[in-house]
């Protein structure tokens, strides 16, 4: 149904996207300002800086959007960042990049201390990217960096963007497994397979092999329902209430994944 071309149709959601921005879409309105127009300025990758320095950020931009296939020493499974980090990283309420450089270091709850940005990174290559931590002095998180950096650059040391993260959910939600079932064969599955395989790279598996594994932030109903609130289905974004889209997260949790590797738990 959807071949290499497909994903350049799929862009225009994008387009979607900002408009439910700009009127507001229907899902809990976030506690964050939605984006200044400086830091969507910032956001643009069109005017990156030419030499050494542009295409070091070129490659970071190339990682982030098609990992498999520029990290693959330290990827297992099919997804990229940029599949969950919506729009390279810019698309804010999909936990963009933008402004992220000026955050870190910064207390993780799940390590128990400060971390780095690039122990962030390590933590979604061993999780969401069901691989193994990149290492902090190779290219691959050099150029990485890089791109986030750039994506960071004029904004004040220790001031997050307005559309950090995801939508806020209503609190006291409780999903429906079997309801959500119904509803990811009648909106999601025409894209991401009734198998939950997907075709990648076009369009990313949600369980099986190819997703991530149980011990990633997205292996959490209530965390992917505030992702789909706001960015799924990818065609028209901003339909699923609250209750739908933690249906639908219940359901993607009962199916198999892979399993995270506990070796790399302090990641
Ligand atoms: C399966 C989806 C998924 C994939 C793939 C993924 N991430 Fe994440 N990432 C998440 C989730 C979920 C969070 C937590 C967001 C939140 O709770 O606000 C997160 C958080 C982050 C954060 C911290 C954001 C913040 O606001 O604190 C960084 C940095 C990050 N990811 C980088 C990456 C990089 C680099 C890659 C690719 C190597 C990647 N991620 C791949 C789902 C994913
Ligand atoms: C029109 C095709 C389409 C539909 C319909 C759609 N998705 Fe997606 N989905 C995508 C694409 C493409 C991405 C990658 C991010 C992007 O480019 O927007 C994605 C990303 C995701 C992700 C994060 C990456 C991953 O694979 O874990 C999840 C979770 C997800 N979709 C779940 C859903 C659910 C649940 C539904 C139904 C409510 C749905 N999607 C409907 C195309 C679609």
């Amino acid at each position: 149904m959807f071949d290499a071309t497909g994903k350049s149709a799929l862009a225009g959601a994008g387009i979607l996207l900002a408009a439910a921005l700009a009127v507001g879409c229907s899902g809990p309105q976030p506690t964050a300002a939605p984006a200044s127009p400086a830091s969507a300025a910032r956001a643009r990758w069109v005017d990156l800086p030419a030499g050494a320095e542009g295409d070091e950020v070129r490659l970071g931009k190339r990682i982030f959007d098609e990992t498999p296939k520029y990290a693959a020493a330290f990827v297992g499974n099919k997804l990229s960042c940029n599949d969950c980090h919506i729009q390279s990283g810019t698309a804010a309420y999909a936990a963009p990049m933008i402004d992220m450089a000026n955050i870190f270091p910064m207390y993780n709850k799940r390590a128990g201390r400060v971390i780095s940005m690039q122990e962030r990174f390590q933590e979604c290559f061993v999780r969401s990217e069901n691989g193994r931590p990149l290492p902090q002095d190779g290219a691959e998180m050099k150029a990485l960096t890089a791109y986030v950096n750039w994506l960071s650059r004029g904004a004040q040391k220790g001031q997050a963007y307005g559309g950090r993260g995801f939508v806020k959910l209503p609190p006291g939600l409780t999903g429906g497994a079997a309801k959500g079932k119904a509803l990811y064969a009648a909106q999601c599955a025409g894209c991401h397979g009734a198998d939950g395989a997907g075709v990648p790279p076009v369009l990313p598996a949600v369980w099986g092999p190819d997703s991530y594994n149980d011990g990633a932030g997205m292996n959490n109903p209530p965390k992917m329902a505030a992702f789909l609130i706001h960015n799924m289905p990818q065609n028209h974004p901003g339909t699923l209430t609250p209750q739908d889209a933690i249906d639908v997260a219940t359901f993607v949790h009962t199916m198999p994944r892979p399993k995270f590797n506990q070796a790399y738990k302090r990641y």
